[in-house]
Parts: C-alpha cells; structure tokens; sequence
C-alpha cells in the first residue's frame, strides 16, 4: 500500500462514526421530566446510546440539554418512564448502590471545571479516584494510594499537562485548567463520560483543542461520550452521531456529518 493511501485510510478511520453495534450503555425510555406544575421540560425521551459511541446533544438554551444528563445519572429524579445506565435501571432516582456503581463507572466535565484552586494539579486529578461523592476532608496527595498517584501522574500526560503536577490549580490558564479537568474525569477510565458544555469558553480556538483531546481521548478508550454543546461545528466534528432536542423530544437524532443547515435552522428556531 502507498504512503498517500495508508495516510488517507488512517485519516479515514480516525474520523469514521464508530460502529453502533456495541452494548447498550444508556437507556431512556419515555422520559419525562418537570420541575414543577407550570413546565414539562422533558415529554418522553426515548433514546439508546451504545459503548464507542460519541454523541452531540444540541438544542437551543433551555431545551432541556443538562436536564437530560442530569436524570441519565441520577441527579435528578425522573417523573415519568425509565432510564438504564451502565445496566442500573431506574425509574425515579437510583438507589445509593446503584448510584455508586454507576458513578464509579462515568466521567463528568462541566462548563465550570470546579478544581479546587488552592490544590495542586495532581491532588486534584488524584481526587477523581475518589469518585464524585468522595470528600476532601481526610484525604491529602501524600496519603493516596501510589496506584492513584501514578494513575493521576498518566492522565495529566495524556493532557499534556505532565510538568504541571505541582502548580497550583489557580496558576494554570483556563483552557490548561479545562484539561485538568479532563484528566481528573479520566483517572479512573470510566465506561461513559458526561461533558456538559465542555469547550464552552470565552476563546474558540482553545475550546477547540478542549474538544478534540477529549474526542480522542474518548476513541482511544473506548468511552462512550455524550457532550452538549451550542457550538454545531464542534458537535459535527467530534461526534458520530447528533440528537437535538426541541419542545421537550428528540427532533434529529441522525449521523452527525448528515446534519444539514436547514436542520440547525429548525432546531434552534423555536
Ligand atoms: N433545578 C432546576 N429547577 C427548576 N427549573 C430548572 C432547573 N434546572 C433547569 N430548569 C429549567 O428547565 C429548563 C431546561 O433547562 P436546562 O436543562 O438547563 O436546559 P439546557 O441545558 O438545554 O440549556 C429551563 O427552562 C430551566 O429554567
Ligand atoms: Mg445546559
């Protein structure tokens, strides 16, 4: 095989939609969801995400796009039908077990990055071991495990972040602060990651990088990740597959590189 082909069949994998015959790693059906008597945001959700794969959830501010991860992990409770994540099923919040079982297994990112500031970098990468119900009180680098030490100093490679481990977290930029964030999500190698609105920044090109490490990262893996974003050309370039909410359903939930301008138009024109 010639270079020049070699080189394109290697481009080619890279940016093919990963096969969507993987078990099922999220499972919605019939979700509703309101916070109160005046407003349903979500009007039945029926949705499958299989392991691999990567999926952009858009939808207009206020559609419903961090309500839907929230109830997909239970921190929301649902008020109608049922959610499976991670084969927890659920109908209204899972139980502690379960709640335990699931979080050990998924990675969040949100907008707010949520470091704590006056740690280092690698005690808070090191945290992620903890999970997300874990505390600080009582825990220091010093007394974590080696394992977690040595998992937290890989992560921060894999970010490019490996000769940051003793700044502390408030000296890193924003966008270096992000892929702290990234590495403490991927410490523990989850099944799924959660990123909601991860490259939301001030400065595009930096939340570009934010989302191409992440996509990679993901594919290398093999975590399935489901992220929000309002960015269409980031949600077209690193994901495989778009589900747009609108009026509380899915409106588009089709192969990202088919999403059209005119779909943009109707999703986010309401
Ligand atoms: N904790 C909450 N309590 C009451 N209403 C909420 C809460 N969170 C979100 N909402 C409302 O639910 C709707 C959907 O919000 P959200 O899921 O944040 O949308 P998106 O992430 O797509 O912008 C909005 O009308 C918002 O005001
Ligand atoms: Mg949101």
């Amino acid at each position: 095989m010639s270079d020049l082909m070699e080189a394109t069949r290697a481009a080619a994998a890279e940016t093919a939609p990963a096969p969507a015959t993987g078990d099922p790693v999220v499972i919605a059906k019939g979700l509703h969801k309101s916070y109160d008597r005046r407003r349903v945001v979500l009007k039945g959700v029926d949705l499958t995400i299989r392991e691999g794969e990567r999926v952009a959830l858009i939808g207009s501010n206020g559609s419903g796009k961090s309500t839907f991860l929230k109830c997909l992990i239970g921190l929301h409770p649902i008020s109608e039908g049922e959610v499976t994540t991670l084969g927890e099923h659920f109908t209204r919040l899972p139980d502690s077990a379960q709640r335990s079982r699931m979080r050990r297994s998924t990675g969040f990112v949100f907008q707010k990055h949520c470091l704590v500031k006056r740690r280092s970098v690698l005690s808070n990468v090191v945290h992620g071991m903890l999970g997300t119900e874990g505390s600080w009180r009582g825990f220091s680098q010093s007394t974590a495990p080696e394992s977690w030490r040595k998992a937290a100093l890989d992560a921060l490679a894999e970010v490019n972040l490996a000769g940051f481990a003793d700044s502390r977290a408030d000296a890193l930029s924003g966008g270096q602060q992000q892929r702290v964030a990234i590495a403490r999500a991927l410490v523990r190698r989850p099944r799924l990651l959660i990123a909601d609105e991860p490259a939301a920044s001030r400065d595009p090109v930096s939340g570009r990088d934010v989302m191409a490490l992440f996509a990679r990262l993901c594919r290398q893996h093999g975590i399935t990740l489901i992220f929000t974003s309002h960015d269409m050309a980031q949600a077209r370039e690193f994901s495989d597959r778009t589900v747009a909410l609108r009026a509380g359903r899915i409106f588009i939930d089709r192969p990202s590189r088919d999403i059209t301008p005119r779909d943009l138009e109707e999703v986010f024109d309401v």
